[in-house]
């Protein structure tokens, strides 16, 4: 039986094979949560199975552990594994910088844990996912249960101070009720349409009690796949990478973040 894709399943499909060629035998891996990881998953799945492809991954989300075993692939948690080779996952929005807003899905607390924990981390993204400036889509911020009124009355005053163009907090929900993380926390959605200066946010956010994790990913991610709706995919490297980008991935076409 054959599947046909939509294009922006082609685009995820696409970026998920290119960011197979990263990972090879004897590697430790995060894998990372949302539609666009779960198609790396099932890649992955396919290797294990038809190469023996010998991997231990540490997923970021009990949804993509899920996926993950049904395809056979090895899991073991991050402290068993220690540290980890890389970490491929998705986003959704990254600007020029390769700052991040993560945590549409959720999972954005072990997503940040994981992708630290990483010599690297590569994010798989469709073209919809480039912004100029961060702050479009809603920021997740992951918050405890308990005290969640004060820590949005303290949130609010704290993104006073911010370079903002809006300043709305919704608590997300899911079937009528608080969204609740796989840690058992909840997640404010923060409407700031424009985000002037991301670095700055996120340590004012972590500087609040209540706030376990914001999904702001400043400087840790090296290395983009972009899919396009044709199936074409660009990897963009940070420009520290340059000697890799020309030994690593040959067969696509790679950039340096920045060259023209
Ligand atoms: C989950 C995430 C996801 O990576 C992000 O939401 C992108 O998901 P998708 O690939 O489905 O667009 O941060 O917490």
């Amino acid at each position: 039986m054959t599947t046909t894709l939509s294009p922006i399943d082609c685009a995820k499909l696409a970026v998920a094979e290119r960011a197979c060629t990263f990972i090879a035998a004897g590697m430790n891996v995060g894998l990372g949560t949302g539609s666009t990881a779960a198609f790396l998953v099932r890649r992955l799945g396919e290797r294990v199975r038809s190469e023996g492809l010998d991997i231990v991954c540490v997923p970021t989300s009990a949804a993509t552990a899920a996926l993950a075993r049904e395809e056979g692939i090895r899991l073991a948690t991050l402290d068993d594994a220690g540290w980890l080779d890389l970490t491929v996952d998705g986003a959704d929005e990254f600007d020029p910088a390769f700052n991040l807003i993560k945590g549409g899905g959720g999972a954005l607390l072990q997503e940040k844990i994981v992708a630290t924990a990483s010599n690297r981390m590569i994010v798989i993204v469709d073209a919809s996912k480039q912004v100029e400036t961060l702050g479009a889509f809603p920021l997740p911020v992951e918050v405890l249960g308990f005290g969640m009124d004060a820590t949005m009355a303290l949130l609010g005053k704290v993104l006073e101070t911010q370079d903002v163009d809006g300043r709305r907090i919704e608590p997300r929900r899911r079937d009528g009720k608080l969204f609740t993380t796989d840690e058992g926390n909840h997640v404010l959605d923060l409407h700031l349409k424009r985000i002037g200066n991301a670095r700055d946010l996120a340590l004012a956010l972590n500087q609040i009690p209540g706030i376990v994790e914001n999904g702001l990913f400043i400087g840790m991610c090296d290395t983009i796949i972009l899919g396009n709706v044709d199936g074409t995919v660009e990897t963009i490297m940070a420009s520290k990478d340059q000697s890799e980008a020309s030994s690593s991935d040959g067969a696509g076409s790679v950039r340096l973040a920045g060259a023209e």
